[in-house]
């Protein structure tokens, strides 16, 4: 497929997710922008290296707020396409780029954040389906608005979940956690496929006013698989703790929100298995197979670059 260039901004650019995208839109050619919260003297430094980082990339760094209505067209008409990576609880924040994409008028594409569930075919338990009810009032608010989008169906992200499982970087662990009985189904995709699906989707007509789902083939794995896998690659055996079903729902209802959170998460993935609780369909939009060119980075090559070289983790966890 021929590639269009396009101008793209990118907000929650300087998050976990979101490095990997403004990378990989610089490493694709197309001219980036970031609109980034205002770095006064409480930024972490980590977050100021990250500005530095861009700025010597070429990225055309904007300050603001996401109130700054005025700003955010401004900012906006100087782009293409938009991609958020805002994280959960700025979700519905995304209201305020919807409006300034409006007035803006000149926006060919909009990728909401998500790089998740496909929030229209499945139901969780009550704290995770508070965040996905959140991602479906911005689906719907985009369309409302008539806005050109694509939502991203990423599933798991790969460095992400490997890290809460399989604790790659500690080497003196004995033992693994498994939620419920380890063999329901999860899709985990290396961050840098996401965001070069993201990338590619968000500036192809196929993709315009459509789902993308990333489910390739190589991918698709279960808790057992990926313990096998990885005591294969380390030549270690782990004891495998087993938290049941009824347990982990039960921690749902009991602990205090947010901390209920990660459990209902960890349930709908491991346990109920949604991200592959429905069958594509023959006009769904798969990822690797509508970039059969795009060589993705399989689970099993993804644990073995692991031994030798842990990825670093997000901070916090399931933020
Ligand atoms: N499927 C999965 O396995 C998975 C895993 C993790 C995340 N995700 C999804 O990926 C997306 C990005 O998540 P992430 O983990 O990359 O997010 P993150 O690193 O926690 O934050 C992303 C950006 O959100 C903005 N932000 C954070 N806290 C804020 C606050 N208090 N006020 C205003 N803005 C704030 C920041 O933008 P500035 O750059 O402007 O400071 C930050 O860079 C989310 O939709 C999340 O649900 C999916």
């Amino acid at each position: 497929m021929d590639m269009v260039r396009s101008r793209i901004l990118i907000f929650g650019a300087s998050g976990y997710l979101g490095k990997y995208m403004v990378r990989t839109s610089m490493a694709m050619g197309h001219p980036t922008l970031v609109f980034v919260r205002p770095i006064d003297a409480s930024a972490p430094p980590s977050k100021l290296e990250v500005i530095e980082e861009f700025e010597s990339m070429g990225v055309k760094v904007f300050q603001g707020d996401l109130s700054d209505h005025g700003k955010l067209v401004s900012v906006i008409k100087q782009a293409d396409v938009v991609i958020s990576v805002l994280a959960s609880p700025q979700h519905l924040d995304q209201i305020k780029i919807i409006d300034a994409i409006k007035e803006a008028g000149n926006i060919k594409r909009f990728v909401p954040s998500e790089y998740g569930h496909e929030v229209d075919r499945m139901t969780a338990l009550p704290p995770f389906q508070a965040l996905l009810d959140n991602k479906k009032k911005i689906r719907r608010a985009t369309e409302a608005q008539g806005i050109p989008h694509t939502y991203v169906v990423a599933n798991a992200l790969a460095a992400y979940f490997v890290d809460y499982l399989l604790h790659p970087r500690d080497q003196e662990r004995d033992a693994v956690t498994i939620f419920g009985d380890g063999t329901a189904y999860a899709v985990l995709n290396y961050e840098e496929d996401v965001a070069s699906y993201t990338i590619m989707a968000a500036t192809d007509p196929r993709v315009e006013n459509r789902v993308i789902i990333l489910r390739p083939p190589g991918n698709i794995v279960s808790q057992l698989d990926l313990i096998f896998s990885w005591e294969k690659k380390t030549g270690k055996s782990y004891k495998r703790l087993h938290i049941p079903e009824e347990e982990i729902i039960k921690l749902t209802e009991t602990l205090p929100h947010p901390d209920n959170i990660p459990m209902s998460i960890l349930h709908n993935i491991f346990v109920k298995g949604d991200q592959m609780g429905f069958e594509l369909r023959e006009d769904d939009l798969e990822a690797s197979a509508l970039y059969p060119d795009y060589k993705y980075t399989c689970v099993d090559s993804f644990l073995a670059r692991c031994v030798v070289d842990p990825p670093k983790p997000k901070l916090a966890t399931f933020a």
